[in-house]
């Protein structure tokens, strides 16, 4: 079950350092504001203290899984608790962010250490704008910049949790084509004009497999994973 053991520090440098391969799967951390959190791609996570919901979680995903798929399934599973606690349409900026009203509202990076994936997720609950960082590549927001409503940060882990559970059984079951209906539908950069890795040219959409589909001049490119730059 995803959710316990669960380990609550009220501070800590990253929630990712807080479990070890060999907790049990499911089992997941915590905390209330930390001092070095990490973001993908090598950058920080910065958040004001006791506005955000940060977990980490330990999974064991099966050898017939790909587990670098792990990040849109929570994707999808982020992307759906944010709907559930707004009632408002979320979209997914391929490969890890949760957009609500085109703003960055939660990232997700998955690390794998010794055959276990340790999945973080930061999602933005109840800063005010002067809380968001300024220099963000993805224009940040929080739930309350959205809809000017605060909320209970345990009750916004629990849907998010809720839905991990529901989406990584699906994804176990049958992968992420399982999982692709909840996924295509919430594309953000589909149709968008995108550079990835230098290349320029139309995100036309996530394949069955993960992987994004960009049509440049040169013909499509399949991108795997990088930071994909779109315009507004
Ligand atoms: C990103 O968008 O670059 C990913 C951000 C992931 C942030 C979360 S917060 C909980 C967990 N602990 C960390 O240090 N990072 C992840």
């Amino acid at each position: 079950m995803i959710g316990s053991p669960r380990r609550h520090e009220a501070e800590c440098e990253s929630t990712q350092a807080l479990l070890a391969p060999d907790d049990p799967e499911g089992a997941i951390a915590t905390t209330d504001h930390q001092t070095a959190g990490r973001g993908r791609l090598g950058r920080n996570w910065i958040e004001a203290p006791g506005t955000s919901v940060m977990v980490s979680v330990l999974l064991r995903p099966p050898p017939e899984r790909r587990a670098q798929e792990l990040s849109l399934v929570a994707a999808v599973a982020v992307a759906l608790a944010v709907e559930d606690a707004t009632g408002l349409a979320a979209q997914i900026k391929w490969p890890n962010d949760v957009l609500l009203a085109r703003r960055k509202v939660a990232g997700i990076l998955a690390e794998l250490k010794e055959g276990a994936v340790i999945l973080g997720i930061g999602l933005n609950v109840n800063q005010t704008r002067e809380e968001l960082p300024l220099d963000a590549k993805v224009a940040p927001g929080s739930l309350r910049t959205v809809d000017g409503r605060e909320r209970d940060r345990e009750e916004v882990l629990t849907l998010v949790l809720g839905r991990l559970e529901g989406c990584y059984a699906v994804w176990r079951e049958g992968g992420l084509d399982a999982l692709y209906d909840d996924l295509g539908s919430r594309d953000f950069l589909r149709g968008r004009r995108v550079t990835v890795d230098g290349a320029a040219g139309v995100a036309s959409r996530i394949e069955r497999d993960g992987r994004l589909r960009v049509d440049g001049e040169a013909g499509p490119l399949l991108v795997e994973s990088g930071e994909v730059l779109f315009e507004r």
